[in-house]
């Protein structure tokens, strides 16, 4: 379980890795398990500008994100439907890896079913390009940062850290 963990946390962090230095945004891994109380998860992903991940239920966090946020389904694993539908539905923005370039994903082995044995693409360890996945990243970070939504918080944040330091210097005179 370990070594699973592991070789998960390695791809991430390679791919993390991938995207270098962008400037003036912050990375974070993290892994939802059961260890982590629902409403610490929800609290992250509430200030999370940009939500990343593979096909899977942890996708469904997108609904708790900010109007303004884009999410990043890297590969949906055939089932393009899905989570594409539930950020529509939530009005999130949805990226995903583009068709025309589906050959920068590849699997070491073909995926099988747990159960059933048979052939399936969700069941699978998957090695994605780093330089596309680093494009990805950057067009999703251009996104939010041109929402009127996102320029309109972060203007009101900026409002209130102006105050609360005003505030501050008041005190000390
Ligand atoms: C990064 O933040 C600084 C300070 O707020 C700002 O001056 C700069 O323009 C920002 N750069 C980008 C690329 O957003
Ligand atoms: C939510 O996260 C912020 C830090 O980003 C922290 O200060 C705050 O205490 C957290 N709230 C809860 C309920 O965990």
């Amino acid at each position: 379980m370990d070594l699973i963990g592991f070789c998960i946390a390695l791809g991430v962090c390679l791919l993390l890795k991938s995207l270098g230095h962008l400037p003036n945004v912050t990375t974070r891994v993290v892994d939802y398990n059961e260890r982590i109380p629902f409403l610490r998860q929800l609290n992250t992903t509430s200030q999370t500008d940009i939500f990343i991940g593979m096909h899977g239920a942890g996708l469904t966090h997108l609904l708790f994100l900010p109007d303004w946020a884009a999410i990043f389904e890297i590969y949906n694993c055939g089932d393009p439907g899905c989570y594409s539908d539930l950020a529509r539905l939530r009005g999130v923005k949805y990226f995903t890896w583009p068709e025309e370039k589906i050959h920068l994903i590849r699997s070491d082995e073909e995926g099988k079913h747990p159960q059933s044995g048979e052939k399936h693409l969700k069941f699978a360890n998957y090695h994605v390009d780093p330089i596309e996945f680093r494009e990805q990243v950057k067009s999703m970070v251009d996104h939010v940062r041109a929402h009127p939504k996102f320029i309109n918080s972060r203007r009101a944040q900026r409002r209130k850290e102006a105050e609360m330091e005003a505030e501050k210097q008041k005190k000390e005179l």
